[in-house]
């Protein structure tokens, strides 16, 4: 029998551990209001801000938000600057805030094609919130959830050579601490703001038994309000790990 990762069943809760987000439809907000796409970019930080802060208040443990994918090079260079230019800003201004809040962040995705300035902040921020813990904030950048499985397959070769030769042993577990989010527990809610219904590269691997909450809400519109309706949603949620409903609900064998 294979072993899967998830053999191990996680213990759930009312509030969810791991939430992670595709913050989409900053644009659509934007065009609707006859302003530029990148106005909606603009605005969509505030959410953000809203995001950790109603996180944190929940007990929310770790917030992970898609910023940037590894396809959205494909943008118009102005609108790819503009999402660089923002993300400068929110990391020379946020970072106090994240202390006061004790807020640990990580910054996951190929960071090297980043301008040198930019990859600079990140380490300083991520250098300077390290000893926080009361909420692990992950900002994905120039991630892709293909990219991440084959970067954790490369390292893992280079640190296991043994393996090309006994590819039997290697399980689900060993090539997961790979993983560029090792440190966190997958996923409970992922939520999509925007109205579309897909992954779009996002963490492919971590999301196998996540809940999918999508709204039609654009992000720019998704405050606290909002983010509550999604942790009522996923409190009413079975979450069975391929067992039956009597057994999550102690009725029948284990
Ligand atoms: C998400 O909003 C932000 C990024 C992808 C950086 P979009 O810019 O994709 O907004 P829509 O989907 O075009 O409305
Ligand atoms: C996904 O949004 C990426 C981020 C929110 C950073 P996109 O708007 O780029 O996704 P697609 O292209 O519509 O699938
Ligand atoms: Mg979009």
């Amino acid at each position: 029998m294979a072993i899967s990762s998830t053999k191990v069943i996680p213990s759930t809760s009312a509030i969810p551990e791991h939430v992670a987000i595709i913050m989409d439809g900053n644009g659509r907000w934007a065009s609707q209001r006859f302003l530029p796409r990148t106005a909606g970019h603009a605005k969509g930080v505030q959410s953000v801000r809203s995001a950790v802060e109603t996180c944190g208040n929940a007990g929310v443990r770790y917030l992970t938000l898609f910023a940037f994918s590894s396809e959205n090079w494909r943008r118009p260079a102005d609108e790819v600057s503009l999402l660089m230019r923002l993300f400068v800003q929110a990391l020379e201004r946020e970072v106090s805030r994240l202390q006061d809040q004790g807020v640990r962040l990580r910054v996951v995705g190929d960071l090297s094609p980043f301008e040198p300035k930019l990859q600079e902040l990140i380490l300083q921020a991520q250098d300077s919130t390290s000893q926080n813990d009361a909420l692990h904030l992950t900002i994905a950048a120039n991630y892709g959830g293909r990219w991440d499985i084959l970067q954790a397959t490369r390292r893992m070769l280079v640190a296991h050579p043994e393996l090309a030769a006994h590819p039997d042993q290697l399980d689900e577990q060993q090539l997961s601490s790979y993983l560029s989010m090792s440190w966190a527990p997958e996923p409970d809610l992922f939520i999509r703001t925007g109205g579309e219904q897909r992954i779009s590269n996002f963490l492919i691997w971590q999301l196998a038994y996540t809940e999918l909450f999508f709204t039609e809400c654009y992000w720019p519109d998704f405050g606290s309000a909002e983010l509550h309706q999604a942790f009522e949603w996923y409190s009413t949620r079975e979450r069975r790990f391929g067992r039956t409903s009597a057994q999550v609900h102690g009725l029948a064998k284990t």
